[in-house]
């Protein structure tokens, strides 16, 4: 996720290479390999300058914050703003466990970082002030599109957008394999494919108007739109993304109580 991160700051080019540093527990050859492919600086954390850095983003698994914040305790300083990607970590958590009485905002991007396209959601926690979300809010608007959305929101966010690119690749899977069937060679259909939903979802936003409006527009009576959408009802099609969304969800907020109880974290 953090690879995803730091290539979306940088696609558009306006951000200089020079200014991001990345770290980690000890994966040197994985430092190496960020260094040369995306000309940031990538040092050991023991190295880090924290008069020098002004927003800290942790890429950590749930289980490794706990490190994180030992290793931080007495080197972080007041002025760095923490931006959170850790799944499940709450505002409220990091705050009682940073030392300085940490801006802290909690933050669920998507793998489309990568090339700038993420649905990114942010919550700040009580202690951060408006300058500094929108200090959050401009890093995060390299990455893609932006929410700021109450914290309690962030299972269905991630059940949207955090999960979200898996449920349309497996979408395209299916289509790929219909398309295979009928005829075309994989990478065409798969061009297609991605085509179509790049110009349906472009339409949603570009024309502002309902996903249902737009459906009703495209599907003449007893044409092929209606046949396809009839036999994407009789197989659970719309329930079945319903219910994807809702279980992602609650499995994010039952992620949030099991490291709540004391599984993870202390
Ligand atoms: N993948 C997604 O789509 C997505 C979306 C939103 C949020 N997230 C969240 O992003 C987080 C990271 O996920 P991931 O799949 O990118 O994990 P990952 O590939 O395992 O990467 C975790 C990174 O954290 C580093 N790390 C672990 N403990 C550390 C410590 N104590 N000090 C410094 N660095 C430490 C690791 O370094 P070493 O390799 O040296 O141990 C590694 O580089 C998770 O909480 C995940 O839920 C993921």
């Amino acid at each position: 996720m953090a690879e995803a991160m730091i290539a979306g700051i940088l696609g558009k080019g306006k951000f200089p290479h020079s200014q991001i540093i990345v770290t980690n527990r000890n994966n040197q050859q994985r430092l190496r390999k960020l260094n040369t492919k995306y000309g940031v600086i990538a040092i050991k954390r023991e190295q880090l300058n924290f008069e020098e850095i002004d927003i800290l983003i942790l890429v950590t698994k749930p289980k490794d914050i706990e490190d994180v914040l030992h290793f931080l305790k007495t080197k972080l300083k007041p002025h760095v703003l923490i931006l959170s990607a850790v799944a499940g970590i709450t505002t409220s958590w990091l705050e009682q466990n940073m030392p300085l009485g940490q801006q802290v905002i909690r933050i669920m991007p998507n793998t489309s970082s990568l090339i700038g396209e993420s649905a990114t959601a942010m919550s700040p926690g009580k202690n951060t002030r408006e300058q500094a979300i929108f200090r959050g809010k401009e890093l995060l608007s390299k990455m893609g599109s932006v929410y700021l959305i109450e914290e309690d929101k962030m299972d269905i966010f991630t059940g949207i957008a955090g999960s979200g690119p898996a449920y349309f690749y497996f979408l395209m899977e299916q289509i790929e394999k219909a398309g295979n069937e009928g005829g075309l060679d994989i990478q065409t259909v798969r061009e297609i494919s991605a085509q179509t939903m790049l110009g349906a979802a472009k339409m949603v936003l570009q024309h502002m108007e309902s996903p249902a409006r737009l459906r009703e527009k495209v599907t003449s009576p007893n044409g092929t739109t209606a046949a396809g959408l009839a036999a994407l009802e009789k197989y659970g099609g719309g329930m079945a993304i319903f219910q994807a969304i809702r279980g992602a969800a609650f499995r994010s907020k039952e992620i949030s109580t099991e490291l709540q109880k004391n599984k993870f974290i202390r």
